[in-house]
């Protein structure tokens, strides 16, 4: 299942990202904002447990988040979400997976993995700003079911009609948030109209 956040300050933001002048440093802010409003929306699903809190007159009964979160940014343009999403959910953990298109093949090729291991009740969020074949989110959920995470979510700021599908084909149970659902790929896979290369504009490597 897949849900479209739509926000005007989302939309706002977004028309900012995809403009091809906007530099490094505002880009990086930018998919730092709009990382926080999806997890606002993804984190809704996650269960909490009942607290007690003496306030200063007396006892609230209040909600603590139940179970671990681990954030796991996709490298290298994961990277770019998680400062924000660290800062929303300061006790997460953090896993890490590196991978990267292959530039003929579009096929991700996986050179890292260091992952807190999975609890009984931990939700592993995969985060990446581009959701385009699908191949690097459906071998990041591959890996994580593999350790043993069985509640997984992934906040995608620009996603397609064919990523979507294919992700929801292999992986149904991922719960998916993004920011736009773009036109179509292109013949390289690049999402259209998208936003380019997420991580050569996060980190200025072109
Ligand atoms: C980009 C992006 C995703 C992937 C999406 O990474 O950050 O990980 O492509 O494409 P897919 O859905 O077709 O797999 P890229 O391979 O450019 O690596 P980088 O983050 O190191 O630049
Ligand atoms: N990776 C990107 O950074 N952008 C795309 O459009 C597709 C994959």
């Amino acid at each position: 299942m897949h849900t479209e956040v739509k926000h005007p300050l989302i939309q706002h933001k977004l028309s900012l990202v995809r403009d091809k002048t906007t530099g490094s440093k505002l880009f990086r802010e930018l998919i730092g904002e709009i990382s926080k409003f999806l997890a606002y929306e993804a984190l809704r699903e996650i269960p909490t447990e009942p607290i007690d809190v003496e306030t200063p007159l007396m006892t609230a009964h209040c909600a603590h988040v139940k179970g671990e979160i681990v954030l796991v940014p996709i490298l290298r343009a994961g990277i770019g979400m998680l400062d924000a999403l660290s800062e929303l959910v300061p006790f997460a953990r953090i896993g890490f997976l590196g991978m990267y298109r292959d530039p003929v093949t579009s096929r991700p090729i996986e050179y890292y993995a260091k992952m807190p291991e999975a609890t009984d009740d931990s939700t592993a969020i995969i985060i990446d700003p581009m959701l385009a074949t699908a191949g690097s989110s459906i071998a990041a959920a591959d890996i994580l079911k593999r350790r043993g995470f069985k509640k997984i979510i992934l906040i995608c700021i620009v996603s397609c009609p064919e990523g979507l599908a294919k992700m929801e084909e292999v992986h149904p149970d991922v719960n998916i948030y993004t920011a736009c659902v773009d036109e179509r790929l292109n013949d390289h896979n690049y999402i259209l109209p998208g936003l380019g290369d997420a991580g050569d504009r996060l980190f200025g490597t072109k």
